[in-house]
């Protein structure tokens, strides 16, 4: 076993402000414009998408891509897109998974404008995978989480079954209460041991002896208020 560090927060309980900056961002409309590469990397998802009627599996921060290539095993099924921000680790999936399967699609794309242009389609992932978010556990930068930030409702409104993981379990509690507070359901959070891990960051804490946690939740009740959608009609495609 060796040493990794344990998330160090100056936040010792539920984020002071989460239920009012959920709240507010329930209720205002996101209007960041996405950013041209996310456009195109999105574009050439939609030709992808075209006739492929199979569930799709959404793998964020999917970093050198070797959760995504085990939930494409494991779902033959589906397809599967890992998208991460990173070329560099992108670049190594090729090296580090040995066979990347022929249902996984690797993308580099800003996810903020990935969920944006994802809900402005009308699509709606069959599952998405949250595996090991950077914590952002600085209270200051509680806005960086994924439950704190702007985008929380399009991250929602194109998912119907939500899974996280982290080792920081106050990251899932908050993230918890803002899926309660924004669909009136309660997600089950408990304790997690990977048999095997399958992801670079769950190994790690995994071999440290660290407490690793999961989430899981039913979110296909949620529907986005259509004025949040930009005006922008020529994205309205379906997938
Ligand atoms: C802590 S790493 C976890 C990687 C992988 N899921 C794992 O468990 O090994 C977080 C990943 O999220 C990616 N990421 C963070 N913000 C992102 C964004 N806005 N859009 C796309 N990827 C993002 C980072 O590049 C990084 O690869």
């Amino acid at each position: 076993m060796f040493y990794i560090r344990e998330v160090e927060t100056n936040q010792p309980d539920l984020h002071p402000r989460l239920d009012e900056l959920v709240n507010k961002h329930l209720q205002h409309v996101f209007r960041k414009p996405p950013a041209q590469p996310t456009r195109e990397a999105f574009q050439r998802l939609q030709q992808f998408a075209k006739g492929k009627s199979r569930p799709w599996i959404l793998d964020t921060g999917c970093g050198i891509g070797e959760s995504s290539a085990t939930l494409a095993k494991r779902n033959p099924d589906a397809w599967v897109i890992g998208v991460d921000q990173s070329f560099k680790r992108l670049d190594q999936a090729e090296r580090v998974v040995e066979e990347l399967p022929e249902n996984l699609t690797l993308l580099r794309a800003d996810l903020i404008d990935l969920w944006l242009l994802a809900a402005q389609a009308g699509w709606r992932f069959e599952q998405v995978y949250l595996l090991y978010p950077n914590p952002w556990p600085k209270s200051e930068h509680f806005q960086r989480r994924w439950h704190g930030h702007a985008i929380w409702p399009f991250l929602l409104a194109t998912a119907n079954q939500l899974e996280l993981r982290s080792n920081w379990q106050l990251y899932l509690q908050e993230f918890a209460r803002a899926v309660e507070l924004s669909t009136g359901v309660l997600p089950v959070v408990e304790p997690w041991l990977p048999d095997p891990p399958i992801t670079a960051f769950e190994r790690k804490y995994h071999q440290a002896g660290q407490a690793l946690w999961r989430l899981q939740a039913d979110v296909s009740g949620f529907q986005l208020n259509s004025a949040f959608l930009p005006d922008n009609q020529e994205d309205q495609h379906q997938a």
